[in-house]
């Protein structure tokens, strides 16, 4: 059904055959909402493993999976990474999947590029492959870092997605699902399975709904049988896939042209996109809501500040974010300046927050 050709373009997705570490090179600087990579893992196994009944237990004995020492693997693993660094928009987050082998190290080299890490999820695995030998606990989880580009940034999280998900209760960092079985496990032509460490669906619905909005574009550099694409196109995200190994490539290819989109408006936070988007407070100043050297009020009028023309407040002699100066003005540790904080218009008290539902209404009958 599928040429394997070197790069397969499908409306704004992209399927990259080729080595990861030559193809990002290639990719626009800052371009990316979100990144996901589930890299090899260095298992290093050296001697086959077999169940009680003697067959072989299917683990990842290929070659991609393997490096001469820590120091190749840490190489690699630097090189990649910086590369996704670069690729990655400023207010985009970047997910790394590994197991004890690997994730330590995927860990250290992204602190040392100045990632953030917002949160590491135990995925626990509720059906895991038995300690067939008995020799050590079963290994029943992978860890998940989630960061952002810097500590700056201003990243997308679903709250109430995930809270909805959830049972409408706070999403935690614990998230048990099974392991990739059954017809979603891809196999190849003798029905034996095709790749060893093919994810969960369920797993990047849960990653891809959490971090980013309809039409966002998602890199995977480690495409492995597409499971990153076929989440995205069931979600209505893009997605550009990058594979070194062409039969699970094509497979890839066969599996996503095969999923159909659904509708996400019913788990999604908000079914319009738009109303979802930060609008930064600088953006009422561009376009003329409010005027540099403005007065700016809580709602009992008690307290004032001025607003600066770079979007910032001023009270006194102190200068900050809506959300800062509001905060600092009550002597507390956070507000949220949106609400907080009102302008005269017309002669009447008008939130700021209104003003900012304007620009989202308009935004969104541009589109
Ligand atoms: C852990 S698997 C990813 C599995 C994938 N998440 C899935 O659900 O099928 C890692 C994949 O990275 C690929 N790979 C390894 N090194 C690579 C490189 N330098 N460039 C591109 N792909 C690479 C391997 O062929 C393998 O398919």
């Amino acid at each position: 059904m599928f040429k394997t050709i070197k790069k397969l373009k499908i409306r704004n997705s992209k399927f990259i055959l080729g080595n990861s570490l030559n193809e990002l090179k290639d990719l626009e600087t800052s371009s990316v909402d979100m990144i996901f990579c589930d890299p090899p893992y260095f298992l290093q196994l050296s001697k086959e493993l077999r169940r009680p009944d003697m067959t072989v237990v299917k683990g990842v004995e290929e070659n991609w999976d393997k490096f001469s020492s820590y120091a190749e693997y840490d190489e690699f693993t630097s090189l990649w990474l910086k590369e996704c660094k670069r690729i990655l928009k400023q207010d985009g987050t970047i997910w790394l999947i590994g197991t004890y082998h690997n994730i330590y190290r995927l860990g250290f080299h992204l602190q040392n590029l100045n990632f953030w890490i917002l949160n590491d999820i135990i995925w626990n695995k509720v059906n895991p492959l038995p300690n067939f030998k008995g020799t050590r606990f079963t290994n029943a989880h992978e860890i998940i870092i989630w960061a952002t580009k810097s500590k700056e940034s201003k990243y997308t999280f679903n709250y109430h997605t995930m809270k909805k998900m959830n049972n409408n209760k706070q999403m935690r960092s614990d998230w048990s699902l099974k392991v990739c079985q059954g017809k979603e496990r891809l196999k190849n032509e003798f029905k034996k399975t095709l790749h060893s460490t093919q994810k969960p669906e369920q797993l990047l619905e849960r990653i891809v709904l959490a971090s980013t909005r309809p039409g966002d574009l998602i890199l995977d550099p480690f495409f492995g049988t597409g499971t990153t694409g076929a989440v995205c196109k069931k979600l209505g995200r893009n997605f550009i896939g990058i594979e070194k190994n062409s039969l699970y490539m094509k497979a890839a290819k066969q599996r996503i042209m095969q999923v159909e989109p659904i509708d996400t408006s019913a788990i999604e936070e908000v079914s319009n996109k738009n109303l979802l988007k930060k609008v930064p407070f600088s953006d009422l100043l561009k376009k003329g809501l409010i005027q540099p050297g403005e007065r700016i009020f809580n709602s009992k009028k008690n307290i004032e500040a001025t607003i600066l023309p770079n979007g910032n407040l001023k009270f006194k002699k102190r200068e900050g974010s809506i959300h800062k100066i509001g905060a600092y003005v009550q002597n507390k540790a956070a507000c949220n300046g949106w609400t907080y904080w009102y302008v005269k218009s017309n002669k009447k008290m008008v939130s700021i927050n209104d003003h900012r539902n304007l620009l989202r209404t308009e935004n969104s009958s541009k589109e």
